[in-house]
């Protein structure tokens, strides 16, 4: 009961002193901070369940193992907010699907491709998302490169229900609530946004979107368009002329078919595409044995004909029949004159996805991610269209799909 009385002080103390968890109502209604299954480490019993002090803890008296102090700038000497330990590995001790449903450690540990959680320490600091003035430079790819779990979780605000298909906000019951973020500003297509121009989100005002979260590290935000940082704010810009609709409902001709639930007017998360390759693991983009994190293949095989590739990601949402399998006159396709669905003729059925569409799906600034052998790299591989011509009424003759000097027409 003292020492109760202690960390209770010490925690309004705390609070005081740095700003505040001003949301006390929030934690109470958060996963950490619910009564019956909310934390509890198994050597601070003496607490209730969903109590401050199963993270939080002076001089780690409790544990009895001291922390040690960390050595790295920017801010080196004890843990500022008397973790019982550093970064993540407060969060593995309960998320290693022993204390905690969820085994999320496996997912960095086990994974080839994973966010670098466990790679870099003493780069993450508590001001980063909690000052209303967030500064770039923070994330900076040259500089300051890390992702830690409290980049993406807020641990006083997180709840426990994962969003559902065909939606890209953020609740107050989603493991993302209250995190910080940035929302890019309205430009005409495929511009780079400047990063003064982005409205900053900080903790205590939350992201109402993943793509915010996201845009925290993988925008023109964070400085130079770095190859690694990827400006994804431009690719998705709903100015463009096509992308996947993840800010905002996309722009694909209403005869496409998809699989249920989705359909032309859904949205999605980032994290619908990247996560881990297992659909029955954890939601959320932390690791998989696919490169670049994502959910399923895609590559020079998606689409090849004599060869089933049905489980790739294009046909966790489009109809493998319909793009592939089903023979001329299956399914409906934009793509498509009078004697039939074109994706599914013999000639173009020969031909893989990215001969056609862009090798790097978010967007570009061509109706229907239609990618020309004159792109940028990054969208094309092995691409054969040199010029193309949008035609609304399935009608779709040779010529709207040059392809001269490769061969094809
Ligand atoms: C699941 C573990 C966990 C629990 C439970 C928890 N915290 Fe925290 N808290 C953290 C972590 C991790 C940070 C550092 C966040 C960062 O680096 O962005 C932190 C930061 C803080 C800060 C400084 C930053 C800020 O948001 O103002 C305060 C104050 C704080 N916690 C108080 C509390 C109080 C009070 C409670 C209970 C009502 C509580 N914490 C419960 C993990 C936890
Ligand atoms: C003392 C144990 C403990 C620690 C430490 C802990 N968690 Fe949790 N966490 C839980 C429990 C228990 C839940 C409730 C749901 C469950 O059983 O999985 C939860 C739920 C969550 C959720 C909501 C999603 C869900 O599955 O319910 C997120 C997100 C989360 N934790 C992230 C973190 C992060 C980030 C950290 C480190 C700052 C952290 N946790 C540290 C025990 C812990
Ligand atoms: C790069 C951002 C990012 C990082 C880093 C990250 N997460 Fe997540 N996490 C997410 C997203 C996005 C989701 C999915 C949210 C949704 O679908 O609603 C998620 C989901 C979760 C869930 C709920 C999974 C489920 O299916 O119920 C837990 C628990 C969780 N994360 C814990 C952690 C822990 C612990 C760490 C660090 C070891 C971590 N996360 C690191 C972005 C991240
Ligand atoms: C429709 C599926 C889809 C969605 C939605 C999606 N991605 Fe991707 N993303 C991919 C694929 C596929 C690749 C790999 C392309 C390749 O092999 O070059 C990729 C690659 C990436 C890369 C690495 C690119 C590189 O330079 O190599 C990053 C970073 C990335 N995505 C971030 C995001 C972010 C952030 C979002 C949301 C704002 C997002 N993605 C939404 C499918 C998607
Ligand atoms: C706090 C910063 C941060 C946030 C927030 C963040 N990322 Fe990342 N992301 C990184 C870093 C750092 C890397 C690794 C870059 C490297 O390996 O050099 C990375 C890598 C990736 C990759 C793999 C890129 C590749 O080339 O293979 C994908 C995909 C990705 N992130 C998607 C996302 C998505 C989706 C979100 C939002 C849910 C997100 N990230 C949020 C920092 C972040
Ligand atoms: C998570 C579900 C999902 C995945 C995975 C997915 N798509 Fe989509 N795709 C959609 C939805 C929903 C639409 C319609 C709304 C829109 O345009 O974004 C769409 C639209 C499209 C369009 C038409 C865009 C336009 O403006 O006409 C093309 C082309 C496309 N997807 C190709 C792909 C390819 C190639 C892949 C595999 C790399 C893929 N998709 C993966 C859900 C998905
Ligand atoms: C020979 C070129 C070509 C190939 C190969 C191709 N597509 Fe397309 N696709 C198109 C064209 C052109 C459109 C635009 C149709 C329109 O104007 O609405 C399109 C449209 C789409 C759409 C939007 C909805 C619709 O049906 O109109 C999706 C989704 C799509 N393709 C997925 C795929 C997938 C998945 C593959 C690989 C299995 C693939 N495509 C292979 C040319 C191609």
């Amino acid at each position: 009961m003292n020492n109760m009385k202690t960390i209770f002080l010490c925690l309004v103390f705390l609070t005081l002193l740095v700003g505040g968890v001003g949301y006390a109502g929030t934690y109470f209604d958060s996963a950490h901070g619910n009564s019956t299954h909310g934390v509890n480490r198994t050597s601070t019993t003496q607490y209730a369940t969903g109590n401050c002090a199963h993270c939080h803890e002076q001089h780690a008296s409790i544990d009895g193992a001291e922390p040690a102090p960390n050595s790295v700038s920017p801010d080196p000497g004890p843990d500022q907010v008397l973790l019982f330990s550093e970064e993540e590995t407060v969060c593995e001790y309960c998320h290693d699907g022993n204390s905690a449903a969820d085994n999320i450690q496996i997912q960095f540990d086990d994974k080839t491709y994973a966010h670098p959680t466990d790679d870099y320490s003493g780069v993450h600091k508590v001001s980063e998302s909690t000052t209303a003035d967030m500064d770039p430079g923070d994330y900076d790819p040259t500089n300051s490169l890390h992702a830690e779990c409290v980049d993406c979780h807020n641990p006083h605000a997180a709840g426990s229900t994962v969003h559902t298909a065909e939606t890209n906000t953020v609740t107050a019951t989603s493991p993302l609530y209250k995190v910080s973020g940035v929302n890019p500003p309205s430009t005409a297509a495929w511009v780079t946004p400047a990063a003064a121009s982005y409205t900053e989100k900080p903790t205590s005002t939350g992201i109402s979107f993943e793509y915010e979260l996201c845009y925290k590290c993988h925008s023109s935000w964070t400085g130079p368009n770095d190859p690694v940082v990827r400006d994804t704010a431009k690719e998705f810009n709903s100015a463009n002329a096509s992308y996947h609709s993840v800010e905002d409902t996309g722009k694909a001709s209403a005869y496409g078919t998809y699989v249920n639930p989705w359909d032309k007017d859904s949205l999605m998360y980032c994290s619908d595409c990247h996560g881990s390759e297992t659909s029955s693991d954890p939601a959320g983009p932390h690791g998989s044995t696919i490169a670049h994190i994502l959910k399923g293949n895609y590559n020079r095989d998606t689409g090849k004909s004599g060869q089933s590739t049905s489980d790739h990601l294009c046909f966790d949402c489009h109809d493998y029949q319909t793009y592939k399998a089903g023979g001329t006159n299956s399914g409906g396709s934009g793509f498509a004159k009078s004697s039939g669905n074109l994706h599914t003729s013999t000639n173009h059925n020969a031909a893989v996805c990215m001969d056609c569409h862009s090798a790097l799906p978010h967007g570009i600034n061509r109706k229907h991610l239609i990618v020309l052998t004159t792109d940028n790299a990054d969208y094309i591989n092995s691409a054969k269209i040199t010029s193309f011509t949008n035609v609304d009424d399935r009608d779709y003759v040779k010529l709207n799909c040059a392809t001269i000097g490769i061969g094809c027409h």
